[in-house]
């Protein structure tokens, strides 16, 4: 393929240096005269491991080249890769102008061109920014609608500084969001030969796939930086307790407790959380991220108490209430906080937990229920129609295949607030008023 890359930076140098390893053929674009020079006489614009001998071989061989003509550029290649910088304003959104700036020039050499052409946004954006920003620039511009001769696809860049161009060969996975089916097809041929899963999906899911990579990336150092703190003030160190963490691959390096949903509880994880914010205030040492961590959750549970209240309706059907499904242990369970919420705020009603019957529970659990919510019993209904009887609100916190059936068959008329995402729930929701917590 003929492919131009705008912006020689860290991203759009390293996508010039590889993309001729995989056949095509590059040209480079760049406001810079120095970078558009350093690349023709076949040198990298930027520090990177194996990026020079690459980037030589490949102005060498033909493949590469570098112009700051972004008209002859587009006009010689089917594909255009746009990598410039998008900083933070000072409102900390990113400035888009150099993006906008780009597009616009592509957009009108695209106007004088027969052909078809795909723009592919790399920068890192907001979600949404495709679709809402670029699109309407590009098809102004281009005075051509996005899938007629024109495609608009996001594709974010995962590589790291230091390591990108091994990053390129080797990549976590291929994320493609496209606005037309064509610019799929065309991003699977320019990446094809390259190892790891292609993600086909909306450019708003690629666009947000981008910021919560980077966000978690920065949670997990922030992560091992608190705890190594307090770790080391309680004379132990924290890369020993850190390597042996790091070796369990189901609960801790793994998708588990990544699923939006309800807020966590239980008679583990509030506890331990408070306990070990206990030590670091004993040891002196600040950790406001793990600091935060309570009021995130409480602040979870407020959500979903709002999503309830919003619409007036009083009668409720709560679906769940211990901690998570298939136990009776209702301490410190975030369903049993809402559900206080909502009797405290008169509201009518009624729970459904296949798990949980007081005459059964015992000790400490019996107790904390006593305490909390202390006419339970009469709250509880044996059944799923039991409780949807009459009901105009029916809250999902979790419940088994049976009460998910009653639920969607009851569902038509009232309202649903699915605090867990079941799929059947969810692919029914069609047919009546539904809304989940995180979607
Ligand atoms: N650096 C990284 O490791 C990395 C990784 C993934 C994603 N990203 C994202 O990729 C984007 C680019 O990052 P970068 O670090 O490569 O940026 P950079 O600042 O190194 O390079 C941007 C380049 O764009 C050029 N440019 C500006 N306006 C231009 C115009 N009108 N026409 C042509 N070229 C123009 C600049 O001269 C510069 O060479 C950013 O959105 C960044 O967030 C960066």
């Amino acid at each position: 393929m003929n492919v131009s890359v705008f912006g020689l930076g860290y991203v759009g140098a390293v996508s010039c240096a590889c993309l001729p390893e995989l056949g095509h053929d590059v040209v480079g674009v760049d406001i810079s005269p120095r970078k558009i020079e350093l690349i023709n006489s076949g040198q990298s614009p930027v520090v990177e491991r194996g990026i020079n001998e690459l980037i030589t071989a490949a102005v060498n061989a033909g493949r590469l080249r570098a112009t700051q003509d972004a008209f002859a550029a587009v006009r010689d290649t089917d594909v255009s890769l746009i990598s410039v910088a998008t900083p933070a304003n000072d409102d900390q959104t990113p400035d888009l102008s150099a993006v906008l700036t780009v597009v616009k020039s592509i957009g009108e050499a695209i106007a004088a061109k027969e052909g078809h052409h795909t723009v592919v946004l790399r920068s890192t954006v907001q979600p949404g920014t495709t679709a809402e920003r670029i699109a309407p620039v590009l098809q102004a511009s281009a005075g051509r609608r996005i899938g007629e001769r024109l495609s608009l696809v996001f594709n974010p860049e995962f590589l790291r500084e230091g390591s990108s161009v091994e990053d390129f060969h080797r990549p976590p996975q291929t994320v493609i969001g496209s606005l037309d089916p064509y610019g799929h097809e065309v991003m699977d041929r320019l990446y094809h030969g390259l190892p790891g899963a292609v993600v086909h999906t909306t450019v708003e899911v690629a666009e947000s796939v981008k910021y919560l990579c980077n966000v978690f990336h920065a949670l997990k150092i922030v992560f091992a930086n608190e705890t190594g703190t307090v770790l080391k003030a309680c004379g132990l160190d924290a890369r020993e307790v850190m390597r042996i963490f790091c070796q369990d691959h189901r609960l801790n390096i793994s998708p588990a407790y990544l699923r939006p949903g309800f807020a966590f509880g239980g008679s583990c994880l509030p506890k331990e959380v408070k306990g070990f914010l206990t030590l670091a205030h004993e040891k002196n040492v600040a950790i406001p991220t793990i600091g935060g961590l309570l009021d995130s959750n409480a602040a979870h549970i407020e959500r979903a108490y709002r999503m309830i209240a919003r619409d007036g309706r009083r009668k409720v059907a709560l679906f769940g209430l211990a901690f998570k499904p298939g136990t009776d242990d209702l301490r410190d369970s975030p369903l049993v906080v809402l559900a206080e919420r909502l009797i405290g705020r008169g509201f009518d009603i009624a729970i459904y937990d296949n798990c949980v019957e007081i005459s059964r529970l015992l000790g400490k659990n019996k107790e904390f229920i006593q305490r909390e919510i202390p006419h339970l019993n009469r709250l509880l209904g044996d059944t799923p129609a039991a409780v949807l009887e009459g009901a105009q609100i029916v809250v999902v916190g979790h419940a088994d295949a049976q009460a998910r059936q009653a639920v969607i068959a009851a569902a038509p008329g009232k309202r649903i607030v699915d605090l867990s995402g079941y799929a059947d729930i969810r692919e029914a929701a069609t047919d009546f008023d539904y809304e989940g917590i995180c979607w």
